[in-house]
């Protein structure tokens, strides 16, 4: 308990899912968080419901402006002292049906975003002087390509390559740059994935989930709160020498 006392997190897409459960560990170590969502309204709801220490802001990952600026007028009113890239867009086809529309989206949230935020971040880490720790949030799907989910797994390789610059690059001020790469979650993302592949291998809805889950080693699906764990340790002081890293968190799902 507290290994976060008096630091402070920007967590994006918080307003539900892995995001919000990280922000709900964060405050239980002793973090205030701000949760950033492009729902603002969803993100609010979220922080009332977290309590004390949460508070929320509209953000657009994607738009670059308004990434320099809610950036800056956070780091205005305190240092940041976490940031994690956590926001991203799911899509599904296979190479020779992607659409321009798709890739022009997926890289602008999942790619895009997270580089402009570590640009901005960092910067005003390294302006106030004590360090920091940001965490990308990346995928299995970043580690092999899967033939119906050709761009966003291009974008978790994208992730886990972006973790390694950043973290190389930024060591030398004290800000630890690390990954994670979540295998199969249960939640709003599987069920929007669950749906497309219904879709695409015709099946009824529910079943992909229910084959995936029953084929992680473990013995089922992730929880968001199964991930909480890494996100707290690469957050702390117990994690000062991890640099650049990408972890699997995944009941094994990589490994099989
Ligand atoms: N759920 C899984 O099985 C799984 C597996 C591997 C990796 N991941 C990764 O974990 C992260 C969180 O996943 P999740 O399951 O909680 O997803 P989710 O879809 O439930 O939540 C994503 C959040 O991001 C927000 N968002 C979307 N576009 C945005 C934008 N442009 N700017 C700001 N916010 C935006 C959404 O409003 C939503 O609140 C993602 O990076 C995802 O790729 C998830």
């Amino acid at each position: 308990m507290n290994r976060l006392e008096g630091k402070r997190a920007l967590i994006t897409g918080a307003a539900r899912g892995i995001g919000k459960a990280f922000a709900k560990a964060y405050l239980a170590e002793g973090a205030s968080v701000v949760l950033l969502d492009l729902d603002g309204e969803a993100a609010d709801r979220t922080a009332r419901e977290l309590g004390p220490g949460a508070c929320a802001r509209r953000l657009d990952v994607s738009n670059v402006a308004e990434v320099d600026r809610v950036v800056a007028e956070l780091a205005a009113e305190a240092p940041i002292d976490i940031l994690i890239n956590n926001a991203a867009l799911f899509d599904m086809a296979p190479v020779n049906e992607v659409e321009e529309g798709s890739y022009d989206k997926l890289f602008a949230v999942n790619v895009k975003g997270p580089l402009f935020m570590m640009r901005a971040v960092s910067r005003a880490m390294i302006e106030a002087g004590r360090g920091g720790r940001i965490i990308n949030m990346a995928s299995q799907a970043g580690r092999r390509g899967e033939a119906l989910v050709t761009v966003y797994c291009a974008t978790k390789a994208a992730m886990i390559s972006m973790t390694q610059s950043a973290g190389l690059a930024l060591v030398k001020h004290g800000i630890n740059v690390n990954a994670i790469a979540p295998g199969v979650v249960d939640g709003d993302h599987w069920d929007h994935v669950d749906a497309l592949f219904a879709k695409y291998e015709n099946r009824p809805i529910g079943e992909k989930k229910r084959l995936v889950g029953e084929a992680v080693p473990f013995g089922r699906m992730g929880t968001a709160e199964d991930l909480t764990g890494m996100a707290v340790f690469l957050a702390s002081d117990d994690s000062r020498y991890v640099v650049a890293q990408t972890y699997n968190v995944d009941g094994g799902n990589w490994m099989s």
